[in-house]
């Protein structure tokens, strides 16, 4: 508003037009603007899980998009994964044959981050390292114009970290959606003390335009769902190892108890030991409280890559997917 105000002032102090006609043209110059800034294209880094599920919801969502995989290889799995998706949705009558065309259409893989130049937004979902997440915000920070907004979706790691290797951390937010992104509602959108509030709205209403319900956090370890969900599943896995209940009992009480859509060792295999094990390991050693911290069986099926259903076998064994049967520790 204020940079209107100025516009508008100096108007006023240019000769010759009539102070009537400035809210009219400082209008139009706001509807200029606005045009210009209005987001149209979505680059997406990262075309595993989450990335191709971003990039999926941003296509349906109406924006051109593009998403990069470091391999062609790669974005191909990603692509056909997407294809598999909106083939389920047009036979189930949610979108038509012509709708799918219109959404692969708008939607592009690449294996060249360059290609990701001509962004308004970039989000990134990209393995769960700092270090990897930092060398690649840098080098988007010297591919996109100055206007591009970053955003990263991360679940764990601080956002300020992250955006402290660019030159934008105003332009910088987190958004944070949930697996499977095209079903689950929610998306975290991250503020951190730096992002300026105009940016932090138009993420918002960003994520609003993407179908989902955006909720606001604050830029602390976890935002608000894994700082909830974390030390509940980590306390299911401590229940069974205190022999509290046995894996099924443990699942079907919050299922039929509490009415979840999955109990929580289940949860735990869908969303990857390995992921949960990271993230609790970087929530305790934030917070240095014990509700954070990794049981030792956590620990343990990480080692021996009992990562859960992508690994074949976590809490339960998933040989014949449909039949899922729990391990006998
Ligand atoms: N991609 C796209 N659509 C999918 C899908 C996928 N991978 N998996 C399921 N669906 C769709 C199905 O097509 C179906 O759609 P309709 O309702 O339109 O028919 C719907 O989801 C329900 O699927 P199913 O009937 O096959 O199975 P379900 O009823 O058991 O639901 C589920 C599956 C949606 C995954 C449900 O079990 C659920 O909500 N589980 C909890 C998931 C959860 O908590 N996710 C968050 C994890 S935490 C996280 O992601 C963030 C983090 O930082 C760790």
């Amino acid at each position: 508003m204020l940079k209107w105000r100025t516009a508008e002032l100096c108007l006023y102090k240019r000769r010759g037009i009539e102070r009537d006609a400035f809210p009219k043209l400082v209008e139009l110059l706001k509807t200029f603007h606005e045009g210009r800034m209005a987001i149209q294209k979505v680059g997406v880094v990262g075309c595993g899980l989450m990335g191709s599920g971003i990039a999926q919801v941003a296509a349906h969502a109406g924006f051109t998009t593009i998403v990069r995989e470091v391999s062609p290889e790669v974005v191909d799995k990603g692509l056909k994964g997407i294809d598999k998706n909106l083939a389920r949705i047009v036979e189930k009558g949610t979108i038509t044959e012509g709708q799918k065309a219109e959404i692969r259409g708008r939607l592009k893989g690449t294996t060249a981050v360059e290609d990701l130049k001509d962004c308004d937004v970039v989000i990134e979902a990209i393995i769960e390292q700092l270090p990897a997440k930092r060398e690649l915000f840098a080098k988007l920070d010297a591919i996109c114009p100055a206007s591009t907004i970053f955003a990263s979706n991360t679940s764990s790691l601080t956002i300020t970290e992250i955006a402290a290797v660019t030159k934008r951390p105003e332009r910088f937010v987190g958004l944070h959606f949930f697996n499977p992104v095209p079903v689950m509602k929610l998306v975290e959108v991250v503020r951190t003390i730096a992002t300026d509030s105009d940016v932090y709205e138009e993420m918002v209403a960003f994520g609003a335009k993407l179908g989902k319900t955006p909720v606001r956090a604050h830029d602390s370890t976890g935002f608000i769902v894994n700082r909830l969900l974390v030390p509940y599943l980590l306390d299911a896995i401590r229940a069974l190892e205190e022999g509290v209940g046995s894996i099924e009992d443990i699942d079907n009480s919050m299922k039929l108890g509490c009415g979840h859509p999955m109990g929580p060792l289940t949860l735990l295999d869908f969303v990857g030991l390995d992921t949960t094990y990271y993230i609790a390991n970087i929530m305790f050693d934030e917070f240095r409280e014990r509700r954070f911290a990794s049981p030792p069986l956590l620990k343990r099926m990480v080692l021996a890559g009992w990562n859960g259903r992508k690994a074949g076998r976590g809490f339960y064994d998933y040989s014949d997917p449909q039949k899922p049967k729990a391990m006998n520790f």
